[in-house]
């Protein structure tokens, strides 16, 4: 069987249905709805976090986070150090080629600023098991303000794809209770 041109010419312009031009009205409408519940759910639903996003180069983040690192290592674990910021400060975790860099221990109910950055190309921060996503980008920090709300130990793993290594770029978070140790059991 040969294959033939339509027999009209201009043979796409056709009257809408009016099924399809219903369908179009309601998924119109729908979008819109969708879109002022966006504003609604950003104050009202359990969103990630609002963030900040500031341009910084690689090299500066990286010297601020080692400036925290330095003052605030309270131990070590493997190559990683652990690191404990006061409550209330800045607190800097790297995202680079394939780790999150450092280890950091907060205290519950205690608000920091957290800043993310890549020293490379493009990562995921993903806060497991309370599903906080954001991407990470080199040349910018996001900063959010957080208050962790559980203690415990929290898992940090990347979730946009990075490279050879990517499923080995989890990190983890540690959350105390009032200067306490660790809820590790
Ligand atoms: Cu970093 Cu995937």
């Amino acid at each position: 069987m040969a294959i033939t041109p339509p027999s009209e010419r201009i043979w796409w312009k056709q009257p809408i249905a009016r099924v399809e031009l219903t369908w179009i009205v309601i998924a119109f409408i729908w979008g819109l709805i969708m879109f002022f519940m966006m504003i609604y759910w950003h104050g009202a639903g359990e969103q990630n976090l609002s963030n900040e996003a500031y341009k910084i180069t690689p090299v500066q983040f990286s010297q601020r986070a080692q400036a925290m690192i330095d003052e605030h290592t309270v131990r070590r674990e493997g190559n990683f150090p652990v690191v404990r910021p006061p409550p209330g400060s800045d607190v800097y975790l790297i995202a680079r080629l394939w780790q999150w860099w450092p280890i950091l221990e907060l205290e519950k109910d205690q608000s920091y600023r957290l800043h993310l950055s890549s020293m490379d190309w493009q990562h995921g921060f993903s806060l497991q098991p309370v599903n906080i996503n954001v991407q990470v980008h080199p040349g910018y920090e996001l900063v959010m303000t957080m208050k962790p709300s559980q203690a415990g130990e929290f898992g940090i793993v990347c979730n946009e794809f990075c490279g050879i290594g990517h499923h080995t770029m989890v990190g983890k978070m540690y959350v105390v209770d009032d200067g306490g140790q660790t809820d590790d059991d």
